[in-house]
């Protein structure tokens, strides 16, 4: 298949890019480089710089490249900024991906997966959390997701769309080549990992959770993992499988300090801790039920273990570290 991958220069695109190519797709990506890097892409990639909102590009992509089916994960994706600049996120979520549905529409392009969010919840009433359980999103970022889902739905019974949602969790981890790399970087593993580089400290957000350690708990889900996913979601509609939300976990929680203590155990440094207050959005656990998926698409988790997926990060990172390093001396020599 043609398929086009929206945000696929960022972390979890990058890696749904290489696991397409090994399955024999073609690949073409639409990405404004404003949180990806153009160097995520394997050489088979075509990029298309641009943004979603483009629609004249959007459209030119789907015809140019005959587009079969397209993998959707172009999108702002902080909780916290949600909070505080929430039109970004209906722009960038909500707005966007409805000229996506209409450009896919008038292409008569019909196959979507979805990249959606655990932030969908809210605070759940239980755990682990199951596809029909309350949606009631905390903070604009959930709730853009959850607008497109809807939308989603109904686009389907007007315009008979078939569709993956994938809810993620906590994705992490690294493959040999591709790793997370944000600036700022805001998520919990790769903090972790620079400061026992470097040998600062970091930050827990709140230790007066009602968990067992007092720290939030999250499903950590290892990025190839996650990226598989998409491929069987896309290999599912293809085949005349159904429309289907599901959750993307592992279905086991840690807590802050239980990745610290495994980040410590991986690196082989002591990492200072320093606890701050709870950051606003934060729920306290978030663990998935993916027992749908597990199901219905026959996906299973390779990288189970905390250590596993915090260890494929380190690696990467010292890898990543000592290749910048090389460049900034090379450009040092010249
Ligand atoms: N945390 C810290 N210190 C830090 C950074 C994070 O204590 O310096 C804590 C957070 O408070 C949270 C946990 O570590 O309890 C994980 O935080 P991340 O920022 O790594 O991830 P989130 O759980 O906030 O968010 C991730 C995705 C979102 C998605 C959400 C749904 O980034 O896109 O999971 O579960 F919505």
């Amino acid at each position: 298949m043609n398929v086009l991958v929206t945000g696929g220069a960022g972390y979890i695109g990058s890696v749904i890019c290489d696991h397409l190519l090994a399955e024999g797709h073609r690949v073409v990506v639409i990405d404004n480089l404003s949180k990806g890097h153009r160097e995520a892409l394997a050489e088979e990639v075509t990029l298309v710089e641009a943004d979603l909102l483009d629609s004249a590009a959007v459209s030119d992509a789907l015809k140019r490249h005959q587009v079969n089916a397209v993998i959707h994960m172009a999108a702002s994706s902080l909780v916290g900024e949600s909070m505080t600049q929430p039109s970004k996120y209906y722009r960038n979520n909500l707005w966007a991906t409805l000229g996506l549905l209409e450009a896919m529409t008038y292409s008569g392009i019909s196959t979507l997966v979805f990249s959606s969010t655990a932030a969908v919840y809210g605070n759940p009433e239980k755990q682990p959390i199951e596809e029909h359980d309350p949606t009631t999103p905390t903070n604009p970022y959930g709730e853009t997701k959850l607008a497109v889902e809807r939308a989603l739905h109904w686009y389907s019974l007007a315009h008979g769309l078939k569709y993956v949602a994938l809810r993620y969790f906590n994705a992490a981890g690294a493959t040999d080549t591709r790793g997370e790399r944000h600036s700022p970087e805001t998520h919990l593993i790769p903090l972790i990992l620079d400061a026992a580089e470097k040998i600062t400290s970091v930050a827990v957000f709140g230790d007066d959770y009602p968990t067992h350690d007092g720290t939030c708990v999250r499903d950590y889900i290892h990025v190839s993992d996650l990226s598989r996913a998409h491929v069987m979601a896309l290999n599912s509609l293809a085949g005349g499988g159904q429309s289907a939300t599901f959750n993307l976990g592992c279905g086991q929680g840690y807590s802050v300090r239980e990745v610290i203590d495994a980040a410590q155990r991986v690196t082989g440094r002591s990492i200072n801790v320093e606890i701050q207050p709870r950051r606003a959005g934060d729920p306290a656990v978030l663990v998935a039920s993916s027992a749908r998926i597990r199901e219905a698409l026959s996906w299973t988790p390779k990288h189970e273990l905390l250590d596993d997926i915090v260890g494929s990060a380190w690696i990467w990172k010292q890898k990543f570290t000592s290749a910048a390093a090389r460049y900034s001396e090379s450009q040092h020599a010249r």
